[in-house]
């Protein structure tokens, strides 16, 4: 299992840190078995599993259950465990969200945002001995804020907003932080700013590492596919070996490419 130390490590010795989502042991399991550094049950789970519109409406039960299944599938893995939306009302109900979820197996906490209530939360994690993975850009439980799934960070002022984020996660204890839809060069800014591996989706290829959503890259997108998905699965035979190729694609840069990034 992948540590954070050398998680960080990867980061500095330019290695590409490797990331796919899985809600259950046997995607857990293949992933494993393709020695991903890092497994993420992500709340995505609502939508594509679930079928819902948004993530909102995913539960701490919803999470604490896939969490434990996916630990189960892969026991020697780093897992990374997306704190539901609203868990965050208060410092302490926070704390004990995620303390469910590390009791069902995860390695380290995610969640969005980087507002002073969410750098409280992650100072407290950090403070108790918990890895944590921040999130900024595009924040899926943001979404009607947002007024849809957008790039952010196209104006100066996002730019700056996020770059201070990411730096003020940082001084908090965040251990990684996803960056999602930002375009690349700004991601770019970003990933050279902090010490710690920024992890993109949507982000260009200089993040330190890659996540996608695990049926996203074998093709199963539901409606129209976002532009930084690609189907690894259309030229391999097995999900297995696409699940190798998204791996030996990020490790080498192949991807994503400009027609991934914005
Ligand atoms: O919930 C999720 O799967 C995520 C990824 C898209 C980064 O947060």
């Amino acid at each position: 299992m992948k540590t954070v130390t050398q998680l960080r490590n990867m980061k500095s010795q330019g290695e590409k840190i490797t990331c796919l989502t899985a809600y259950d042991a046997s995607f857990a399991r293949l992933l494993e078995k393709a020695e991903i550094d890092v497994i993420l049950v992500g709340d995505s789970l609502g939508m594509v599993m679930q079928g819902k519109a948004t993530t909102l409406p995913v539960s701490i039960d919803e999470m604490e259950y896939h969490t434990a299944m996916v630990c189960r599938g892969a026991p020697n893995s780093f897992v990374i465990a997306d704190m539901p939306f609203m868990s965050d009302v208060s410092y302490e109900e926070a704390l004990h969200q995620a303390g469910i979820l590390l009791k069902a197996g995860a390695t380290c906490i995610k969640l969005e945002g980087a507002h002073a209530h969410t750098l409280e939360i992650i100072e407290g994690l950090t403070m108790r001995g918990v890895p944590v993975c921040a999130h900024i850009g595009l924040q899926p439980q943001s979404v009607n804020k947002l007024g849809g799934y957008k790039v952010q960070g196209k104006s100066k002022e996002q730019i700056k907003e996020l770059l201070y984020n990411a730096q003020a996660l940082e001084s908090a204890g965040a251990d990684m932080v996803v960056l999602e839809c930002v375009p690349a060069v700004v991601a770019a800014e970003i990933t050279s700013a902090i010490n710690i591996p920024t992890i993109g989706i949507g982000a260009g290829v200089d993040c330190d590492g890659q996540v996608l959503v695990i049926y996203d890259m074998l093709g199963i997108t539901q409606g129209k596919r976002p532009r930084f998905v690609k189907d690894f699965l259309a030229d391999n035979a097995s999900v297995e070996s696409a699940i190798n190729a998204f791996c030996d694609d990020v490790r080498s840069g192949a991807f994503p490419t400009t027609e991934h990034s914005f």
